[in-house]
């Protein structure tokens, strides 16, 4: 049985517009799970909505409706987006979801019966933006860090995970295993949650009274409270793979790889593996942890309104344009800025004269030169071998990057591999050679191997920018889907048929000029 490939998204909260954020951490988990595919793994992808909290009841009463229909009017626009936008998701789901609601209250009465939950009186400062009670550590002069606004004031009775009995189980297991949460630094970031001194707290709030807060799981032991909302959200990761029982459950669990963005660390780094070891199930196989893209200096999020929209960029640029972008200029686990003339640079630079360059001239002269088809080759000279082991190299360098979540490494290579055979072409000359009787034979030997750098550039594109490696694979002649062949088989080198009709077609991507506005 092939190997499997677990990916998700974090669900997302139901009061915003797909943003740059959100599409980000889509965009990386949809380019895994494509690239597992071609390496011939079962994949799983999952994303969704996270509907429940005080939040979406705030978002109702100021609109005069029901959480119900903001929660499903979201839910359909976060699901309407990455459909427009080709991500390939396999489940899409909703904390509303029945069969998400019988598998948090069973894990709750697990957890209850376990004696793992105690129920009392807690006062402190609760922020509704993050909906939880904050800590000294999550303000700056008396507002929320994150939401920029002043905490609430409440007491309750309430239950509470008593997360704190898995804190040296949890310390423990991670300095066992260096690379379950990566980057490093945010391994060593929940190190220090763990330390007594991070004043963390071992209890986790789990509940709501329902006088207060309807909207939400009942807890199956007391009627009176509905479920608080990172413990009911997590364990969407669970459902979406037919916890507890499904088969699916125990092809995906063990290779489960979260996809966060850093200011949920806490939720997944600490609270999650408490809760997965209160319930005797296993860690996921990797916490993937990437940084934030800030405009003007300043964190993109919903809460301080400043949005960039993919459906906006896809209309402007193309979405894969954009798509590139993101993967390539963003370090995995750092914070990257986002600006147009940044996006317009990178587009003009790496797609329109880098790749759509070596498409149009190769294209262009296959088509002059060899009547329009793949030509055959004669015997390779050392330039086309240094092509040759370019394309192996940087073969093997993408599998490694990808594996190593550095999606702007792989993409470096692949473009290290287009300039390099842009130079090749450069130097070869056909558009002289061919009219050179001394150099004319050399002509269809530069040709193939142009198109041949470029199909196994496109295989290595495919989990990167699907549209553009479909697109040139066909015009190369190749047009059955890439599913078919495992990517090892893909990229050797001389498996493109001489003789398969090539297509010119128009620029890939056109250089887009800077709007006056930004010059
Ligand atoms: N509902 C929770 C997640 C629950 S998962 C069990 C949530 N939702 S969210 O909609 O607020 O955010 C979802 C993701 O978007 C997070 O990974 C967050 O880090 C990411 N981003 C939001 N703004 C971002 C940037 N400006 N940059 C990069 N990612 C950011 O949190």
């Amino acid at each position: 049985m092939s190997e499997a490939f677990y990916v998700t998204t974090p669900i997302y909260y139901v009061n915003a517009e797909p943003h740059i954020g959100h599409t980000y951490t889509t965009v990386v988990a949809d380019m895994l799970a494509r690239y597992h595919r071609l390496r011939g793994e079962q994949c799983f992808m999952l994303t969704g909505t996270d509907e429940h909290g005080d939040k979406i009841l705030e978002v109702a009463r100021e609109r005069g409706t029901t959480p119900e229909a903001v929660a499903t009017e979201y839910a359909q626009l976060f699901q309407q987006t990455w459909d427009q936008l080709g991500i390939q998701y396999d489940r899409f789901i909703r904390t509303t979801d029945p069969d998400h609601r019988v598998v948090v209250q069973s894990i709750l009465q697990k957890v209850y019966d376990a004696g793992e939950i105690e129920f009392k009186e807690y006062e402190g400062l609760y922020c509704v933006g993050c909906e939880r009670f904050l800590t000294d550590r999550d303000m700056v002069d008396g507002l929320c860090r994150d939401h920029e606004r002043a905490p609430e004031n409440r007491s309750e009775s309430n239950y509470f995970f008593k997360m704190g009995d898995h804190f040296s189980w949890l310390a423990e297991t991670i300095e066992n295993n260096p690379d379950f949460i990566r980057p490093e630094r945010y391994r060593n970031e929940v190190l220090a949650m763990l330390s007594e001194e991070s004043g963390l707290g071992g209890e986790l709030c789990i509940s709501r009274p329902k006088e207060r807060l309807d909207w939400g799981i009942e807890l199956p032991f007391d009627d009176r409270y509905v479920c608080y909302v990172w413990f009911d959200a997590l364990i969407n990761y669970l459902t979406g793979v037919g916890y507890p029982d499904q088969s699916e459950f125990e092809t995906f669990w063990p290779a489960a790889e979260h996809i966060i963005g850093k200011d949920i660390l806490k939720p997944h780094g600490v609270f999650w593996p408490c809760m997965l070891h209160a319930i005797g199930a296993p860690l996921p196989r990797h916490l993937n942890v990437h940084g934030f893209w800030n405009l003007d200096n300043r964190k993109v999020s919903k809460s301080l309104g400043n949005l960039i929209s993919p459906i906006a960029m896809d209309e402007r640029y193309g979405f894969e344009a954009f798509r590139y972008f993101l993967l390539r200029e963003m370090v995995f686990g750092q914070d990257s800025s986002f600006s147009e003339p940044l996006l317009i640079a990178r587009i003009n630079a790496d797609l329109a004269n880098n790749l759509g360059n070596l498409v149009s001239r190769t294209l262009n002269m296959t088509n002059r030169f060899a009547d329009g088809v793949v030509p055959t080759p004669g015997a390779q000279e050392e330039a086309e071998a240094v092509i040759e082991k370019t394309a192996a190299r940087v073969a093997a360098e993408v599998d490694e990057h990808v594996l190593s979540l550095r999606p702007q490494r792989a993409l470096e290579s692949i473009m290290g591999l287009v300039d390099e055979t842009n130079r090749y072409l450069e130097r070869r000359e056909p558009w002289k050679a061919a009219k050179d009787p001394d150099r004319a034979g050399q002509v269809p030997t530069t040709l193939y191997t142009c198109c041949e750098s470029l199909r196994i550039t496109a295989v290595l594109l495919s989990a990167f920018l699907p549209k553009t490696s479909q697109e040139i694979l066909s015009r190369l002649g190749l047009d059955s889907p890439l599913e078919e062949a495992s990517l090892h088989d893909l990229t050797r080198w001389g498996l493109l048929q001489s003789g398969l009709p090539t297509v010119k077609g128009p620029p890939l991507f056109p250089r887009v000029d800077v709007p006056e506005e930004s010059k």
